[in-house]
């Protein structure tokens, strides 16, 4: 398993995640309003040995291979993950997911907690284009790739967690795009 870079911004530290993050992480994430925008292949209801299973069979043996997958620590609470950025490729279409714990949301965090993770996609993992995705009606998931300079590039069905949301937005970042994003 590589170790990944730690990324500092502002507020938040980005540490690659190991096993002692699972207690946060399963204390975070299972929270049927963050889980319920994601794709239906994450079980619902969430098992007990959810994140264990996942971390140790998927993140792990891929880790700083093909997958890349970031948890996120307030610098004034370092200890606790409150969140997770995960990149991955080949996309499915898309090469990014992430999910912020409910209590911290619509303050930027999840914003300023993609900036680096791009940053590195493009200067040193060679993307030249990132495809992101999201429920139709998730207005804060759309809101982080607006504000990160991703363009929509169409609808399609696509089934989540919960069974009302039954579309999603496809977006692209290009890798000049981003470059210039940045500068404006
Ligand atoms: C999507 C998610 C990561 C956003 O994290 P966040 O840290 O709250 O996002 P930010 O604060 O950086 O949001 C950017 C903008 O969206 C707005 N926003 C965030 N959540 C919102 C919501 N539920 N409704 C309306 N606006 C929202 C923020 O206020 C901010 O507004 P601005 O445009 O005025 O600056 C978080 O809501 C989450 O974890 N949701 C559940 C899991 C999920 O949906 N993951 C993504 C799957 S594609």
């Amino acid at each position: 398993m590589a170790t990944l870079p730690v990324f500092e911004t502002k507020r938040l530290i980005l540490r690659g995640v190991t096993e002692e993050h699972v207690a946060d992480w399963q204390k975070n994430f299972v929270d049927y309003e963050v889980v319920r925008n994601l794709s239906a292949l994450v079980p619902w209801p969430y098992p007990d040995d959810g994140v264990i299973s996942f971390l140790r069979n998927v993140i792990l043996p891929n880790q700083g291979k093909d997958r890349w997958v970031w948890g996120i620590f307030l610098k004034e609470n370092p200890q606790e993950l409150i969140g997770v950025v995960d990149l991955w490729r080949p996309g499915k279409p898309e090469n990014r997911g992430f999910w912020l714990a409910r209590k911290h949301w619509k303050k930027g965090i999840m914003t300023e907690a993609v900036e680096p993770v791009i940053d590195y996609a493009f200067n040193e993992l060679g993307f030249s284009e990132l495809i992101f995705s999201n429920a139709l009606g998730n207005i804060g998931s759309r809101r982080v790739k607006e504000k990160t300079g991703a363009k929509l590039l169409r609808i399609q069905p696509a089934k989540h967690v919960d069974p009302a949301l039954t579309e999603n937005e496809i977006w692209e970042l290009k890798k000049e795009d981003w470059f210039k994003f940045k500068k404006s």
